[in-house]
Parts: C-alpha cells; sequence; structure tokens
C-alpha cells in the first residue's frame, strides 16, 4: 500500500486512526508498504500489510471459494483480455457515472480479481476497493500498481473507513453472496457523504431465475464441497460437455439450454473459443461454489434502499440483476 493511503482508513473496532508500527519491506518505490503493520492510535488493534495488501480479516473465511475463483480466473474477465467490453459496459451501464470523477473519492465492495476497479480508477478517482476473500491479491496484480489505487482485505460488515467520506460507492455481485444480503446493503450508505452516489445490484428473484434454474437444485450439494475439488470436477464437466454445448449454441435460445445444463454459456456476448471456455470454467465454478446465493425481487431492493433513508432511488433490471442507484440526501 502506498503510505499516501494511510489517511484512507479507521480501525473497524474504534473507528480511530491508524498508524504504521513497523515497515518490514517495502517496494522499489519506498512509499509503497510491501509488508509491516498498522496499529489503532485508541484501541491498538494490530493489522497486518501483507503483499501490499492492509488486512483487516483473514482468508479463511466463507468467501475462501471466491479466492480460488479469481486467483484462477485473474483476468478472465478483463475488458483487456477477453476483447469485450463487458466490464466497462456494466460499470457504465449500472452506475450512469461520469467518465472524468477526478478530485473524488469511490468505494468498491467486493472488488472480486478488480475487473471493474480497472475502469473506475480510469475515472481518475481515487478507488478504494475491498474483498473479504484473497481475490485481493489478484486485484492488487493487475490495479495495484496504480497511484490512486488502495486495495484492502476487509469485510463488508466491518469496513475499515471513515463514514460519510466517499463520494461514490459501488457493489456488484456481491451483496447476494453475503450470509444477510438486507444487513449488507445498509452498510454501504453509511460511508457515503451528503449528496453522495450509491449503485448496487443483487440477483433477481423471477420464475425463470429461481424455480426452473438447475443451480438451485444443485448447489445445496456442490456448495459443501472443498473448493479445489469441485473446480477439478467443474473443469471435467465442462471439457467433457463442450462439444455438446457447441451444437446446442447454433439452435436458437440454446445457449439459454447450456445454462439450464449448468454450463455458463457466454456466448450471447460475442465470445467465442478459448475464452467462452475460460468464462464457462469460471461462472459455472460460480453458480455452484457460494456458500450464500440470494435473490430477491426488484420491490423488496427498492424497499431497503427506501428504509436507508436515500433518495432519487432509481431501479431496473438487467442481464445480471436488480440493479439500484440512489443519493445520500
Ligand atoms: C461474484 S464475486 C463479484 C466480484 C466482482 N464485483 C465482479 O463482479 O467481478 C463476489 C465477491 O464478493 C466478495 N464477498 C463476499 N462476501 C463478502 C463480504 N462479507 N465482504 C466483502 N466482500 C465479500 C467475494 O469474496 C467475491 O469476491
Ligand atoms: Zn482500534
Amino acid at each position: 500500500m502506498n503510505i499516501r493511503h494511510l489517511d484512507l482508513l479507521v480501525c473497524p473496532v474504534s473507528l480511530g486512526p491508524l498508524r504504521v508500527a513497523r515497515v518490514d519491506q517495502t517496494g522499489t518505490n519506498s512509499s509503497y508498504i510491501i509488508s509491516g503493520v498498522l496499529t489503532c492510535e485508541s484501541c491498538g488493534s494490530e493489522y497486518p500489510i501483507v503483499e501490499g495488501i492492509p488486512r483487516f480479516v483473514s482468508s479463511e473465511n466463507y468467501a475462501s471459494g471466491f479466492g480460488l475463483e479469481w486467483t484462477k480466473h485473474a483476468r478472465t474477465q478483463y475488458d483487456s483480455y477477453s476483447g469485450i467490453s463487458a466490464s466497462e459496459d456494466r460499470f457504465y451501464g449500472q452506475t450512469h457515472w461520469a467518465r472524468d470523477l477526478r478530485g473524488q473519492h469511490i468505494l468498491e465492495v467486493g472488488s472480486g480479481s478488480g475487473r471493474f476497479t480497472e475502469h473506475a480508477a480510469l475515472t481518475g478517482a481515487t478507488v478504494v476497493s475491498l474483498d473479504y476473500s484473497c481475490a485481493v491479491e489478484a486485484n492488487y496484480k493487475s490495479n495495484g500498481h496504480r497511484e490512486n489505487v488502495l486495495i484492502v482485505h476487509a469485510d463488508i460488515f466491518a469496513m475499515p473507513f471513515a463514514k460519510d467520506f466517499f463520494d461514490k460507492v459501488f457493489c456488484f455481485g456481491v451483496l447476494q453472496h453475503t450470509p444477510d444480503p438486507k444487513s449488507a446493503f445498509m452498510m454501504l450508505p453509511q460511508f457515503l457523504k451528503s449528496n453522495g452516489l450509491l449503485c448496487a445490484d443483487i440477483y433477481k428473484a423471477t420464475l425463470r431465475r429461481t424455480l426452473f434454474n438447475t443451480k438451485h437444485y444443485i448447489r445445496p450439494f456442490t456448495r459443501k464441497v472443498n473448493p479445489e475439488k469441485l473446480y477439478t470436477a467443474v473443469v471435467k464437466y465442462i471439457d467433457f460437455m463442450w462439444p455438446l454445448a457447441s451444437l446446442i449454441r447454433k439452435i436458437p435460445k440454446g445457449h439459454g439450454i447450456n445454462w439450464q445444463l449448468l454450463i455458463a454459456d457466454y456466448s450471447s456476448l460475442g465470445l467465442s473459443g478459448k475464452i467462452l471456455k475460460e468464462w464457462a470454467y469460471l461462472d459455472t465454478f460460480d453458480m455452484l461454489a457460494p456458500k450464500y446465493d440470494m435473490h430477491v425481487r426488484e420491490k423488496t431492493f427498492k424497499s431497503w434502499v427506501k428504509e436507508s433513508f436515500l433518495v432519487d432511488i432509481e431501479t431496473e433490471l438487467t442481464g445480471h440483476g436488480v440493479v439500484a442507484r440512489a443519493r445520500k440526501p
């Protein structure tokens, strides 16, 4: 972490300021701490910096499957790797934010490999990006070198930031995978300053996405399997099914049939060949591994946003779920 970013962090226990207690290793640029210790001036709690990332949680938690997923697929969904603009389109399509946000502070909650961190950083804003799993390490490899990015290993339920601080907060693909999505959502507005903008999404509950969705009948079993073993099984399954999936894809709405066969088929995005298959490994695992996976109705999600006292609320259904945009009064 860049020492310049220390002011962006507080102790998640006391909310007091942190200071650098020890530096064990710096980068070639000495203002980057690779390993060391932060300590809270109020309560004395200590937080290690490991591999350049300040750590407020350990990696052993319910999100470790995500850590594995984003380590194996650290670049798969980056636009610069896939050759399509899916991440950029989703970032701007959902947030409706301007492309130049220099001088602002953005908080990203649940970054995964950091495919959206990249686009948030390109706005010129200072971006603080956290995740609960060791996906932070994948994000650090891709975005840690950026002067305007701070990557943090932390929990949405105990975020180490000052309240009422950020101009913008976004949280994509995360809430449904927490043990209590509504409480997780309620954490987000606290970190926005007055007039700050929030954008968050969650899986939508429609008949097609719930009752008629094969994953819900299989996941109760697969979510209990060790992530490494499950990933190996997913790769074998996709490899075995791929010739059939390639034929099914050719018939009208064929990619929908593939999804029901538990083959995450993103051919509709224009992907093909090796990259299409990589996305299939990644997202089939992503369907089957999460410990928590909740779908909510648009009106339910909207009611949470209203309860959080945000204003100018908009919700919409997209291919990814229900998206909400709102402003803190
Ligand atoms: C499906 S991934 C989405 C990642 C990224 N936003 C994307 O769309 O590519 C969900 C992410 O939420 C993170 N997550 C789950 N529970 C969390 C929590 N309590 N606090 C912070 N992140 C959490 C997981 O570690 C995982 O990286
Ligand atoms: Zn403290």
